[in-house]
């Protein structure tokens, strides 16, 4: 008895069947026991963003979430956002307007930019909605504040507020 569990994890519409110390965070599994690198690990407490994928449609911080809690929940991430029709134009729109510098940061903006757009189309405010009678604009203070949990080191954020307003006013 070594103490793991036996899990069932749907990452990108794959099931992966594997046995892991509780320990174990989702983002330390995706990228060493799945060989999926493109969530980045930054401070790897819940601080930077980096390490954002989607659950079940929500954006969470892999960091922070064990990887036996997310068993028969379906997982996103960067690796599938080339063929997701919202990833996809978000990511154009990043390249197209510079959203990036050394692109560390960039999968877990991209993820998080897919994930605040669902929730802004589905009416939910922001700490710095003024009208929550009314469905906020996306304005740039509104995608500012939305992003707010997902830090860039090489300040990109001019580029990523261009790209996010592109997408959103499409
Ligand atoms: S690595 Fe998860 S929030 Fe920074
Ligand atoms: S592009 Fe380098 S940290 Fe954001």
């Amino acid at each position: 008895m070594n103490g793991h569990i036996p899990i069932c994890l749907r990452v990108n519409g794959q099931a992966y069947e594997l046995s892991l110390d509780p320990r174990v965070s989702l983002l330390d599994c995706l990228r060493e026991h799945l060989d999926l690198t493109g969530t980045k690990k930054g401070c790897d407490q819940g601080a930077c963003g980096a390490c954002t994928v989607l659950v079940d449609g929500e954006r969470i911080n892999a960091c922070l979430t064990p990887a036996v809690q997310c068993d028969g929940v379906e997982i996103i991430t960067i690796e599938a956002m080339a063929g997701h029709e919202l990833g996809t134009k978000v990511q154009q729109a990043f390249l197209s307007h510079d959203g990036f510098q050394c692109g560390y940061c960039t999968s877990g903006q991209i993820c998080s930019t897919v994930a605040m757009l669902a929730e802004h189309r589905h009416g939910r405010p922001s700490a710095v909605t003024e009208d929550l009678t009314e469905p906020a604009a996306l304005t740039d203070t509104e995608i500012r504040e939305r992003m707010a949990g997902n830090l860039c080191r090489c300040g990109a954020y001019n580029g990523i507020v261009a790209a996010i307003r592109e997408v959103a006013e499409a």
